[in-house]
């Protein structure tokens, strides 16, 4: 299957949760994962490599896509069996969309659209909504309240998890913003880190396990 990390917005937390993610997998699922940095500026990539420095063994591979001038789905045969694998591929993408993004973003099994409720954002996150629409995609999208502030009073949630809520999934339990998510490496999670992410990965699961009908 295909799990697509992606918005318009730069620093909502794409990279951060992509990693987390993929390692919360690697504790809870038998499936294979493996992980493509879509990003120009391969944030997940260089930390990846960064991360060999650790005493503790690769969780997955992380492979950078869309480098140079390259088109890596000229052959849409590629992304179809990505798709129809039974293993987890996750895809990062940048905060800046791009052309070459339109096909993945049609073909993901999920998009996983981290965001907050500042204006900019929220505007960023109703022109993403759009372009999911134009392109057609298939893909479910499930949208993750991101970095988020228990003591800070959002005056434009209600109205935003309304207009969310009719395109797609808005998961309950929020990624509050943690410390502990700052300094996240991609050869495990820890107890803290896990304890930040745990219920809302374990909703995301869960409705991934319910929309196609396996057991991840
Ligand atoms: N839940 C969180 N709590 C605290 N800081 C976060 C959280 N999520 C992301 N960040 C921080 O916000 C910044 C942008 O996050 P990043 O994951 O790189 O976003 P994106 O990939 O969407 O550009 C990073 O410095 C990251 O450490
Ligand atoms: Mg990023």
């Amino acid at each position: 299957m295909i799990i697509t990390f992606a918005t318009q917005k730069g620093g909502a937390g794409k990279t951060t949760l992509a990693i987390a993610f993929a390692n919360y997998l690697c504790q809870v699922s038998n499936r294979k994962v493996n992980v493509f940095d879509f990003d120009f500026q391969k944030s997940f990539y260089n930390k990846w490599i960064e991360d060999d420095l650790l005493d503790f063994p690769k969780l997955y591979n992380v492979e950078v896509l869309g480098d140079a001038d390259e088109e890596p789905f000229q052959d849409l045969e590629i992304l179809f069996d990505l798709r129809d694998s039974e293993e987890i591929n996750i895809f990062d993408l940048a905060g800046t969309l791009d052309e070459k993004y339109s096909d993945l973003l049609t073909y993901s099994n999920f998009i996983i659209i981290p965001f907050e409720y500042s204006d900019v954002s929220v505007k960023s996150t109703l022109v993403f909504k759009n372009l999911l629409g134009l392109l057609e995609s298939q893909a479910e999208r499930i949208f993750v309240r991101s970095k988020y502030d228990k003591s800070y009073k959002y005056l434009n949630q209600p109205d935003m998890d309304n207009e969310i809520s009719k395109y797609g999934i808005l998961v309950n339990s929020p990624v509050y913003k943690r410390n502990c998510l700052q300094t996240i490496d991609t050869r495990r999670l820890t107890y803290e880190q896990k304890y930040s992410v745990q219920k809302t990965f374990n909703e995301i699961i869960e409705q991934i396990n319910e929309t196609l009908q396996i057991t991840i």
